[in-house]
């Protein structure tokens, strides 16, 4: 399983290297309102899907742009086919492709690739977390000097009771804030420490599965705002266990 979904992550990051330049506005639609999706989107995780299918025709798939297809089987792959749309659509490198696999209910294998950045991040339950086939863990760094990272689909999304509050009680306590614009690619970089934590609301599964692998193979704490299982419908936190204590009142 674990050479299917690096060597299928790797094809679909292809696809997006090679598209990435030719989009045109005709290639871009709206969805919910304000959210971009683009005709590469739907190639990916079209492309997924059939290799998916194609190896394991009895397994489910919970894919952003095409929904879910047995959803009661086993094996379930949760596929965010570019995370970071925005950031793709206009040219940028801060993208990532996101699969995770969950099996009787638990994540069980996860890789998050940055085709941009080549950088291609792997999770196997029990068995850690690597980043090019390196071995990674969470940072051990403290609120006050840490780089924390975030989003704000809360904000598209017209939320009055939005991330702006959590933001301004987190960031004047913090080294630093970044917003790059993925998720998963977020989580990826707390689980290796080029990030020491992340935090965000109204995000969905397909947006974190593979990076909440990511994280506590790499020894960090995933929960949601109340330090509980419920993420990310309640909100999500992804830090090491200490900075995470000292990031969750600050979100209640
Ligand atoms: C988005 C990214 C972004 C986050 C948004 C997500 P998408 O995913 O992960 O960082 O702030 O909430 O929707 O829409 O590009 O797949
Ligand atoms: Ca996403
Ligand atoms: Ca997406």
């Amino acid at each position: 399983m674990r050479e299917f979904l690096l060597s299928r992550i790797r094809e679909a990051g292809e696809i997006c290297r090679a598209e990435q330049v030719k989009l045109q506005d005709a290639d871009v639609e709206y969805k919910h309102g304000r959210e971009i999706v683009t005709r590469v989107d739907r190639q990916v995780e079209m492309f997924l899907r059939e290799q998916i299918n194609d190896r394991y025709p009895d397994h489910g798939i919970i894919g952003e742009e095409g929904g879910t297809t047995l959803g009661g089987a086993s094996h379930c792959w949760i596929i965010d086919p570019i995370d970071g749309t925005t950031s793709y659509r206009f040219g940028q490198s801060y993208y990532s492709i996101s699969v995770a696999l969950r099996v009787d209910n638990e994540l069980s294998a996860a890789s998050v690739y940055a085709p941009a950045l080549g950088q291609l991040f792997y999770a196997q339950r029990g068995d850690g977390a690597f980043l090019d086939g390196v071995r990674i863990s969470v940072s051990g760094r403290r609120l006050n000097e840490a780089i924390l990272s975030t989003g704000f689909a809360c904000l598209r999304s017209g939320w009055q009771d939005n991330n702006l509050k959590y933001f301004n009680r987190l960031v004047p306590r913090i080294l630093d804030i970044r917003r790059c614009g993925s998720a998963a690619l977020d989580m990826a970089y707390v689980a290796c420490g080029k990030y020491d934590g992340f935090w965000e609301l109204n995000l969905n599964l397909y947006d974190i599965a593979a990076g909440a692998l990511l994280v506590a193979e790499a020894g960090g704490r995933v929960c949601d705002f109340s330090g509980g299982g419920s993420y990310p419908e309640q909100g999500i936190v992804a830090a090491n266990p200490g900075l995470t204590a000292e990031i969750l009142p600050y979100l209640r």
